[in-house]
């Protein structure tokens, strides 16, 4: 059963002895999304959220392991944790996420404060694992090596009342030669369809207006049922719940980006053309020894078929540069594909090397400040593609999802266009949640600004 609640809850009167857990998040949406399910069961056994780090009972940090500047962040943050541990020593520590999963007892060892580590495969246990911690003064450890043959639902409190994170396939089944995901998310695994169509449908009645489905390896939704289906289909039956105005999609594999996933975003009017599709590199050397199990003309062929059928679809990518054994002119292939493309957003970041990954221990590394100095360049080159493309909406009207105040000023409403676009314009704070229409007056390479226009609202039907 899910538990859809928009907000933390509130200590009630009268529950003072209420605990409260702090949650700290690292990585991907997927971490994001998994540490709104932490809420949800910890939600069970009595415990609410606090923003307040120094007032927890319990401080959970879920982390990313990704590039080795983010597991060094979790060292880095759990040497700040003991010292609050030191002044309330009830309060307990638990680490999660993606670095636990991979260092399960080893965290303990380099880290002999910590009270609890669980793994990505066995979030739905947190609830016993923090009431074993309770009574134990030893660390309790618990890592498992593959999800549970039956997928758990748990429940959530999520952390927005507009848009939702849905999980819909976990894991991811490549094996590219630099990604320590798949040792720490395993096996790709799919909800079904109709477990996935019911939570939508809970969320439409919540009153969210987004739903993104999230996964590694989203593209490949569905391969794993029986029988068959596709993200496509996915969409298609999401796409009926009126009460939902967009369905996203994060991050898909341009190798599984079938025809029948682009028609059914073309097609679903709720499905937003965004395609975030990662080409990593734009050397066909490269993405052989990447093992991404494509070439740069299939990617382009990819592209291709996404704008013939969706000639304003924003298309976005990760980039790595500095792989090993990454020449120059390799890299500069990778500057020319941006350029071609003229992608709407890059991530990019240095190659980092990561344990259990083949391309950690090959010869050739690319030193630091080569690395470092390919990935200022390439920024520079994505800065402005980027801008070139959100050029585009200059003087155009674009229907916005408002999501809240902005940051940079208290009289400024952000949200964002169909295509993933933030948009910041001047509005009163009755119009967070709804649809409206902007006219877009000016550009940068990461956002755009605009006026209200008159009637504001986009009709709902
Ligand atoms: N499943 C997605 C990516 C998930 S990981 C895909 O296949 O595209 C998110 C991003 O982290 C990747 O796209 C990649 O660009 C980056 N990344 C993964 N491993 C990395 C490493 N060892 N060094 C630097 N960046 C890495
Ligand atoms: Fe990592 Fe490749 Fe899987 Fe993406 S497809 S998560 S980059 S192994
Ligand atoms: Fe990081 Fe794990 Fe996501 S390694 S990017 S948090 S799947």
């Amino acid at each position: 059963m899910l538990n859809i609640t928009a907000r933390p809850s509130e200590t009630k009167p009268g529950e003072d002895a209420a605990k409260r857990v702090y949650i700290e998040t690292f990585g991907c949406q997927m971490n994001k999304s998994d540490s709104e399910h932490m809420l949800g069961l910890l939600d069970e056994i009595g415990y609410s959220q606090t923003a307040n780090l120094k007032s927890a009972d319990l401080m959970i940090l879920n982390t990313c392991a990704i590039r080795e500047g983010a597991e060094d962040k979790v060292y880095s943050y759990l040497g700040a944790w003991r010292k609050i541990k030191e002044s309330r020593p009830n309060a307990m520590i638990a680490v999660g996420g993606c670095v636990a999963q991979d260092a399960g007892s080893n965290l303990v060892k380099r880290a002999p404060y910590v009270d609890i580590v669980f793994g990505t495969h066995n979030l739905h246990r947190l609830p016993e694992l923090v009431l074993k911690a309770q009574k134990s003064n030893a660390p309790v450890v618990e890592v498992f090596q593959e999800l549970p043959e039956d997928l758990p639902e748990t429940p959530v409190i999520r952390q927005s009342d507009i848009s939702a994170w849905v999980s819909i396939i976990y894991g991811c089944d490549y094996n590219c030669t630099y990604c320590i995901v798949p040792y720490v998310r395993g096996r790709e695994k799919s909800r079904t369809l109709e477990v996935i169509t019911q939570e939508v449908k809970e969320l439409g009645e919540a009153g969210y207006k987004e739903v993104t489905f999230l996964g590694q390896n989203v593209t490949a939704y569905g391969h794993d049922l029986d029988p068959k289906i596709h993200l496509g289909d996915l969409l298609r039956r999401a796409g009926t719940i009126d009460s939902i105005k967009r369905l996203r999609f994060i991050t898909g594999h341009p190798r599984d980006l079938q025809e029948g996933i682009i028609d059914a975003v073309a097609e679903v009017e709720t499905a937003c053309e965004y395609f975030h599709i990662p080409v990593q590199a734009g050397d066909d050397r490269t993405l052989r020894r990447m093992a991404r199990g494509y070439n740069v003309d299939f990617y382009r062929k990819q592209v291709e078929k996404i704008r013939k059928r969706l000639p304003d679809a924003a298309i976005t990518s990760d980039l790595i540069v500095g792989f090993p054994g990454e020449t120059e002119q390799e890299f500069m292939n990778t500057v020319s594909l941006v350029e071609e493309i003229c992608f709407d957003a890059c991530n990019t970041a240095a190659y980092s090397p990561r344990q259990h990954t083949p391309s950690a221990n090959w010869e050739a590394q690319v030193p630091e400040e080569e690395k470092y100095e390919r990935l200022r360049f390439l920024n520079t080159v994505v800065a402005e593609v980027s801008h070139r493309r959100n050029k585009r909406y200059l003087g155009k009207s674009a229907e916005i999802l408002v999501e809240g105040r902005s940051e940079k000023s208290a009289t400024r409403l952000t949200g964002r266009t169909r295509t993933n676009k933030i948009v910041n314009f001047e509005g009163d704070e009755s119009l967070i949640g709804k649809l409206v229409t902007v006219q877009i007056d000016s550009a940068n390479p990461w956002a755009l600004r605009g006026n209200l226009r008159s009637p504001s609202l986009v009709e709902i039907s």
